[in-house]
């Protein structure tokens, strides 16, 4: 079932979003070289904390985890996907680094990440892989509005990607529905047909987010069975916005 939130519910997931923006953009200023992404996470842990929200990820179990989430933040760098756990690994110039971030806010929560390259310099491919998935996200975000439909958000992503780069898109992973708990119903697929799935309402939340890979979008998971790495190696970037269904549109919450 997907979840109906109240006017209030989105002022209220509003107000987190901005709370978790502001720290994105805190952790964002503090991507330098030889900085480790567990000093980043601790920053975004401090932050959050001082703010009077709660993290979301930490301790949290992901359907199919057996075990508890461990940190803050998931801090990816280059061919990892998304849900790599903060190390001791220090950034290097030209390394893509995504950071994604959750916090709980008078009992709900929001959802968000960002991709950039550290030094802000790097390849030219890095450059638009970043550019592309950003753009997408965008794309699929311009979908949402009351009498749409579910596939019409993937199909946006997917067209813009594939009109735009030869970049893969990842299957196994998608956004989803959040708010009142971390990951609801429905899975919000990167890729799709117009005018297929479910009714999209007001009040309606999701969490949107395309990982987009350089090359082949076939993924694996890292040693620590927490990390999702490409499993060509290859680059991938990844946004994340959460979004709600309005009475005549759309409204980015983060
Ligand atoms: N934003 C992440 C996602 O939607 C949430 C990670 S939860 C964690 O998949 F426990 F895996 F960190
Ligand atoms: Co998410």
């Amino acid at each position: 079932m997907i979840t109906i939130k109240t006017q209030d519910e989105i002022k209220i997931l509003k107000e987190g979003g901005q709370k978790l923006s502001e720290v994105l953009d805190e952790v964002q200023k503090n991507v330098e070289e030889g900085i480790t992404t567990k000093e980043l996470d601790k920053l975004a842990y401090d932050l959050i904390v001082k703010k009077g929200a709660k993290p979301s990820f930490l301790n949290y179990k992901p359907s199919g985890a057996n075990r508890p989430y461990p940190a803050t933040m998931c801090t990816c760098v280059n061919d990892e996907v998304v849900h790599a756990v903060p190390s001791k690994r220090k950034l290097k110039k030209g390394d893509l680094f995504s950071f994604d971030l959750g916090l709980w806010w008078k009992g709900l929560c929001v959802d968000s990440a960002r991709s950039v390259l550290v030094g802000g310099v790097g390849s030219d491919v890095a450059k638009k892989l970043i550019a592309v998935t950003e753009a997408s996200l965008y794309e699929g975000i311009s979908a949402m509005m009351p009498g749409a439909r579910l596939g019409d958000i993937g199909y946006k992503i997917q067209s813009y990607v594939e009109k735009n780069s030869n970049f893969g898109i990842v299957r196994d992973l998608s956004g989803h529905g959040v708010g009142y708990e971390v990951h609801e119903e429905p899975y919000v697929l990167n890729y799709g047909k117009k005018g297929t799935g479910e009714l999209l309402r007001e009040g309606m939340v999701f969490a949107l987010e395309p990982m987009i890979t350089e090359g082949d979008f076939n993924v694996k998971y890292a040693d620590d069975g927490w990390g999702i790495k490409t499993k060509d190696g290859s680059l991938s970037a990844h946004f994340e916005h959460t979004v709600a269904v309005t009475k005549d549109g759309y409204k980015i919450l983060t």
